[in-house]
């Protein structure tokens, strides 16, 4: 990518990298670099098992009361496994997790159930994070069958915190054994608590739970027996939600990735600060797809190949309130609707067409090409569901993906995402009528993924060697 790319995107984002502390990072050193090690493998084959076996076999059907989630929250219950590894692989570090007051998870998806807490994430919140299971299935006999059977749910962006708390507290790796555990996961839902307070004007209060984990924390002794670097939360948001400067505009973030306790544990989030995370490790967001069996799988792959492509591009999204990043929305959107080979779904406040699944997965299926620009921040959730929607990704920043998604990604991106200079993006549809056909559709192969896989987001994943 060009510098001066790089430039502007770091200008956009400057009241970040304003605020330096890297002091906070600790040197790897050789010692602590084997549990790292082991982690990194660890969270490789839970996002195998994301995508496998916990997608395949996820609790349905009983779990849509608050109470049922709650319980599973605090975890005190265990959902039965239909395919699920017996045993830990010795290459994954067995873990333990923390049991911690309902106030900083249970609480939080309760409140949201609740309506006392408003939008965002909180209608979402529902059948452990899934969401609101979606009918798709035609010939069902009766509704309550294509509810039992669907693999399709209303998912939003924000939950990946609660299905990742939901997937490990089934892994096999688990240990009830503190002692016995290499790693301590912290199942906090900072992202469903920074949403419900960017409204909070007073910093004091909305940095107060972040401050009261940290103590709680830290009053741990086997927290502070490694000075918490063998602990890792999971959130659901853009990091830079949870790192508020004093140098930037005030976003509405809190403070909890600046804390000093958290600064030394691993935090896994669905977008890692490009310049400061260096203790932040990117998750995929949630797509709609929650497959059960890889019969779902193998189904789904098999109409994207019947149904093949009608338009070359396709852009859902809106023009942003960054006016940075607005400029390449609108450059897009107007691009998208002069030409006749691209299928636009304009995104608007209060108009819904954003938030309808059936819609956004329609559209992307039938293009070749997905277009991906940032949005309010560097990542979209849409590259997940282009990926799913066996759409090719086109990127106008490493930091949408590239340097986000390292344990996930095939080693070589232009294998299965195009990427577009500054100089391109005035002319997308020449560019990308510019690819061979016969390349196109090798990437899109690429995307669908092959039988018993599930697109570039776990190919390679075995041999991935990070
Ligand atoms: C912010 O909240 C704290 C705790 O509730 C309170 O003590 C403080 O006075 C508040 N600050 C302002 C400026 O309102
Ligand atoms: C974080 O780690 C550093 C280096 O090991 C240590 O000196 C510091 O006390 C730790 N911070 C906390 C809050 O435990």
């Amino acid at each position: 990518m060009a510098s001066t790319a790089n430039d502007k995107e770091k200008s956009s984002l400057c009241f970040f990298s304003s605020y330096s502390f890297s002091s906070f990072y600790r040197e790897i050193k050789p010692s602590s670099l084997l549990p790292r090690i082991r982690f990194v493998v660890f969270v490789l084959l839970c996002y195998v098992l994301w995508l496998r076996l916990l997608f395949f076999s996820f609790p349905l059907g009983s779990s849509s009361s608050s109470t049922s989630y709650s319980a599973a929250a605090a975890g005190h219950r265990h959902h039965q496994l239909s395919r699920s590894p017996e045993t830990c692989d010795p290459d994954i570090a067995p873990f333990y997790i923390h049991t911690i007051h309902p106030r900083f998870n249970a609480a939080l998806v309760r409140r949201c159930l609740s309506r006392l807490a408003c939008c965002d994430v909180c209608p979402s919140v529902g059948h452990l994070g899934l969401g609101r299971p979606l009918l798709r299935l035609p010939d069902a006999a009766d509704a309550a069958d294509a509810v039992r059977g669907t693999a399709w749910y209303a998912t939003h962006p924000s939950t990946a915190e609660m299905l990742f708390h939901a997937r490990v507290q089934r892994h096999p790796c688990r240990t009830m054994d503190p002692e016995a555990a290499v790693l301590f996961y912290v199942p906090f839902y900072a992202g469903l608590h920074v949403a419900a307070n960017f409204r909070q004007a007073n910093h004091t209060r909305r940095d107060a739970l972040a401050l009261d984990l940290a103590a709680h924390l830290s009053s741990l002794p086997i927290f502070r027996r490694r000075a918490g670097r063998d602990h890792f939360l999971a959130v659901g948001r853009a990091s830079r939600d949870f790192m508020r400067s004093p140098a930037g505009p005030d976003m509405g973030a809190n403070r909890l990735l600046l804390l000093p306790e958290v600064a030394n544990m691993t935090v896994l989030t669905v977008e890692r600060h490009p310049w400061e995370g260096h203790n932040q490790f990117g998750i995929p967001y949630p797509s709609y797809f929650h497959p059960r069996t890889a019969a779902d799988v193998a189904e789904w792959q098999a109409e994207l190949r019947r149904l093949g492509t009608t338009h070359l591009f396709a852009f859902v999204g809106g023009v942003g309130s960054d006016p940075e990043k607005a400029d390449i929305r609108t450059s897009i959107l107007s691009q998208c609707r002069m030409s006749d080979r691209c299928l636009p779904v304009e995104c608007k406040p209060g108009r819904h067409k954003c938030n309808d699944p059936e819609l956004i997965m329609d559209v992307m299926r039938r293009a070749d090409f997905c277009l991906q620009p940032p949005g309010e921040s560097f990542t979209r959730r849409s590259t997940f569901d282009s990926v799913l929607a066996g759409c090719i990704p086109v990127f106008f920043s490493e930091h949408t993906a590239h340097t986000q998604y390292r344990w996930y990604l095939p080693s070589r991106p232009a294998e299965w995402s195009v990427m577009l200079d500054p100089s391109q993006r005035d002319q997308i549809e020449d560019e990308l009528a510019r690819i061979p056909r016969a390349e196109v559709g090798r990437m899109r192969e690429a995307v669908i993924g092959s039988p018993g896989e599930s697109g570039p987001f776990i190919i390679n994943i075995e041999t991935n060697d990070r």
